[in-house]
């Protein structure tokens, strides 16, 4: 008997397929015509991202950002800071891509980074809703799906960086 849990699927990949396509006509609405700027949140939404974009057809920019966190303060003994971002975000139609939203911290923190730098406008769209856990609110102009509270894991996220190449998305059970 192995002691790894036993990824079950949660979401399959043809809903996720079938949700990424609602998204992608609800962006083709809002957004077209308008050359925005999808910034996603590494490493977590990439997969996320690369399958939403091949549905947009109309000139877009794309980018990425990580936050890092590392100890340092002796309050708090986290620090989180924003990295990677490299395109001007002054006056561009931002839309912040994320693969799940739990906390709500992560989403919040790179929201107001990204807002104080002046976008023209600012939006978010994720995969997953958990809001369960949620510490701080967030407004998702785009969602997936509402998730149960479980840890959940493939296409694209990870446990300890492990499961982020599985097609469906899974929860872990023991
Ligand atoms: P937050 O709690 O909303 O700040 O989310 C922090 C980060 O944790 C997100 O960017 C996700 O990548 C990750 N995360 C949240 N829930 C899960 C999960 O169920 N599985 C894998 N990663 C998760
Ligand atoms: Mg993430």
């Amino acid at each position: 008997m192995s002691s790894e849990p036993e990824p079950r699927i949660l979401i399959s990949r043809k809903e996720i397929a079938t949700a990424v396509e609602r998204l992608a006509a609800e962006i083709t609405r809002d957004y077209l015509g308008k050359y925005p700027l999808l910034v996603g949140i590494l490493k977590g939404a990439f997969m996320f991202l690369a399958d939403l974009i091949r549905h947009l057809d109309f000139p877009l920019e794309i980018d990425f950002v990580r936050l890092s966190s590392y100890g340092g303060t002796k309050s708090s003994g986290k620090v989180s800071q924003v990295q990677g971002l490299l395109t001007l975000v002054k006056g561009r139609d931002v839309l912040l891509i994320e693969d799940i939203v739990d906390t709500g911290l992560t989403t919040g923190f790179i929201l107001d980074y990204l807002r104080k730098q002046m976008p023209g406008s600012l939006k978010l769209c994720a995969l997953a809703d958990k809001p369960a856990r949620r510490r701080r609110p967030v407004v998702i102009d785009y969602l997936g799906f509402t998730v149960p509270n479980k840890f959940l894991v493939g296409y694209g996220l990870d446990l300890d960086e492990k499961y982020r190449n599985l097609p469906d998305i899974c929860s872990l059970e023991d």
